[in-house]
């Protein structure tokens, strides 16, 4: 063997030992893209509960949210989880190395607080920071990754979000996955969501998105969700090139986060609210509502509830719909369904003017079904025909918004 054979050999055995413990991540989990409540874009790190006590982040809010997502019907529909963000702790870790709580606004604690969401049949997620301090300057779990997986743990936490924050990317290879196996070892399933890949991208690299899936249930590719359609728009973007084919690695627990639903917050119009939520949809998003559940106008509401909707983001197969066209400001995407079913967007990322006409043969979309397709407007669910392969199909489009179909094979 000469010398730099023996060297590759070296180095491909010491890879097989690094990442050995663990071949694929199998916590039977994220099967389906969570859904649930998130506080970050909508609550940010607001810590006044002296002149601000409703919008503090504090055990009032998540216990106030877990309420409202029983109360008013989320629940029922799949959202679950309630996300707890940035913000949440103590400046200092106690004299043993763990985590608490901020006392004045967590006075009873993370444990109790995850009792009282369970509850409710409900679950809870946590934050922290791969890094050395969180994004909002607490303290980090880099030197602590173990421990604070077990804290989690006793807890009865059930996501946990690591942010990556101060920290050296050039570590996150190693520290990811060490949390990923920390976190199997307490024996406890909690979903991982990492935003390993989002600062890979931010440093203008194309993440193995591969490995990222052996390791995490759901991860952030790019920037947070601002409460504006330049951010949903971009965001969209982002995803419509797919640059490093993310989208194929979406599959059964695992799915791409293009971050929160701000549905329900300050700037959306109609269209773009619908075109949010059909675009998480085809996407095979994770489905956070980041906005005050008890302030929502009941049309927006009724989008978060939609059952179409619901049953496109959350369809067994877990396969993440892609942009199959781009035109312009026209983007046709599609998203493969459970038995050779389709769901497609006309998206129109037109900012002025009147609406769009777009038409399409059927096979164009991957339709090729002799028999043809019924074919329903995705949000109200009404049938607009039955269609061939080789028929034309036409639809209108609002600038700023979607027309979103379902087909599925004529009997
Ligand atoms: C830990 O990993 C093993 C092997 O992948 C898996 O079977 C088990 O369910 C995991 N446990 C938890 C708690 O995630
Ligand atoms: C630190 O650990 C010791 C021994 O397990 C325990 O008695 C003590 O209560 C812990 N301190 C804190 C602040 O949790
Ligand atoms: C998408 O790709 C186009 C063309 O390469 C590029 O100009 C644009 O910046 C990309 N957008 C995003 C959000 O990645
Ligand atoms: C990504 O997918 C495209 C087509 O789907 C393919 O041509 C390309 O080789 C893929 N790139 C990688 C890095 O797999
Ligand atoms: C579909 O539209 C194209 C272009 O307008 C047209 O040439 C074709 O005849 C149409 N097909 C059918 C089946 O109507």
């Amino acid at each position: 063997m000469d010398h730099k054979l023996e060297a590759r050999f070296l180095g491909v055995l010491m890879l097989c030992l690094t990442f050995d413990w663990t071949i694929s991540l199998d916590n039977g989990l994220a099967l389906t893209p969570p859904m649930g409540w998130l506080s970050w874009e909508r609550y940010r790190c607001n810590i006044d509960c002296v002149n601000d006590p409703d919008n503090c982040i504090s055990e009032k809010l998540y216990m106030k949210m877990a309420d409202l997502l029983v109360s008013e019907g989320y629940k029922d529909k799949g959202y679950i989880y309630v996300n707890i963000d940035d913000c949440w702790m103590e400046k200092q870790r106690d004299s043993n190395g763990s985590l608490v709580a901020d006392r004045q606004r967590f006075p009873h604690g993370i444990k109790w607080l995850a009792d009282y969401v369970h509850a409710k049949g409900l679950k809870l997620g946590i934050y922290e920071d791969m890094g050395t301090y969180t994004c909002g300057g607490y303290p980090g779990s880099e030197f602590y990754l173990q421990q604070d997986a077990q804290t989690f743990a006793l807890w009865g936490i059930d996501s946990v979000k690591l942010d990556g924050c101060y920290g050296d990317i050039g570590d996150f290879a190693y520290g990811y996955p060490a949390m990923s196996n920390f976190m199997n070892r307490t024996g406890r399933p909690m979903l991982f969501s990492c935003s390993w890949p989002a600062y890979i991208v931010f440093n203008g690299q194309i993440p193995d998105y591969k490995t990222i899936a052996d390791y995490c249930n759901i991860w952030r590719n790019y920037r947070d969700i601002e409460d504006s359609w330049d951010s949903v728009s971009d965001i969209i973007r982002f995803y419509g090139n797919d640059t490093g084919n993310f989208s194929m690695v979406a599959g059964p627990g695992n799915f791409n986060d293009p971050d929160m639903l701000i549905l329900g917050d300050y700037s959306l119009s109609y269209d773009q609210q619908k075109v949010q939520m059909a675009m998480w949809a085809i996407m095979a998003s994770p489905l956070f509502i980041s906005s005050d559940l008890g302030n929502i106008q009941p049309e927006t509401k009724a989008l978060l509830l939609n059952d179409n909707i619901i049953r496109i983001n959350q369809d067994p197969l877990g396969i993440q719909g892609r942009r199959i066209m781009k035109n312009g400001d026209i983007e046709i995407w599609t998203r493969t369904l459970i038995n050779k079913g389709m769901a497609f967007a006309f998206l129109n990322m037109n900012y002025g003017g009147g609406p769009s006409k777009v038409t399409v043969t059927i096979s164009s979309l991957g339709l090729n079904a002799p028999f043809g397709y019924n074919i329903v407007e995705g949000f109200s669910g009404q049938s607009v025909g039955t269609f061939k392969p080789q028929d034309n199909f036409s639809a209108t489009v609002d600038p700023s918004g979607v027309w979103l179909g379902i087909a599925s094979v004529s009997p």
